[in-house]
């Protein structure tokens, strides 16, 4: 999942930035990416995003939240149901697991920033299809970008997957530094608490990976 670089084809306003909010979904025709879009653009945008057909089901997306300068962000999958409710990302009896975890090493959620690869919630929460990750991966790249993470913690399968561009198995992901894209951003792959709250015998080896991720940043 490299950096894809947007081009502005026409534009009225001189700049994304001197744009309203009212003229994103406009400008979204215009563009064929978001590489100069500020947060609150791309917020406005991807909330009136219809890219793919999750937005028929969708309550409401899910962009992310938390610090917009985070040291730490931290990438899930997609949004479930109470996120899709709520509008905010890992709110669920997940989220609420993934909160202790960064409690435990001294990181509050107010102090990184969380997204996902979906800003939308599939049904049923199957996993995300390819055309649905790649109509939302442009707004996860823009928010990579704005945000300059010093590290990434890939929350799961199907996130390592997708920000690492490979099918690898997460057993083989796990326990390994890599890096996002074509940058230095260091990409810690953990287990995602929904498979934890399934199997609390794995908990040993979430710690390990928060405790790899806590070395890579000394
Ligand atoms: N699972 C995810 O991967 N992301 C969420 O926001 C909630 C649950």
């Amino acid at each position: 999942m490299g950096i894809q670089s947007w081009v502005l084809r026409e534009n009225s306003a001189t700049s994304l930035y001197d744009c309203r909010d009212d003229q994103a979904a406009e400008l979204l025709g215009k563009v064929d990416g978001a590489s100069e879009m500020n947060w609150e653009m791309l917020q406005s945008v991807v909330q009136k995003c219809e890219r793919c057909a999750l937005h028929a089901s969708r309550n409401q997306t899910v962009f992310g939240s938390g610090n917009r300068s985070a040291s730490w962000m931290l990438i899930g999958e997609a949004p479930g149901k109470e996120e899709d409710l709520q509008g905010r990302p890992f709110v669920g009896r997940a989220g609420r697991l993934l909160t202790e975890m960064l409690l435990a090493v001294g990181l509050s959620r107010e102090t990184v920033f969380i997204a996902n690869i979906l800003k939308c919630r599939p049904p049923e929460n199957r996993d995300p299809a390819p055309e649905e990750v790649e109509s939302c991966k442009s707004y996860l790249e823009r928010q990579i970008e704005l945000v300059q993470p010093e590290i990434i913690l890939a929350v799961g399968r199907v996130a390592a997957q997708n920000l690492l561009a490979t099918s690898q198995p997460l057993s083989e992901l796990r326990g390994k530094i890599h890096h996002y894209g074509g940058t230095k951003i260091p990409v810690v792959v953990v287990y995602h608490p929904a498979y934890l709250l399934r199997s609390l015998t794995e908990k040993q080896k979430a710690w390990d990976d928060l405790q790899l991720a806590l070395n890579v940043r000394e």
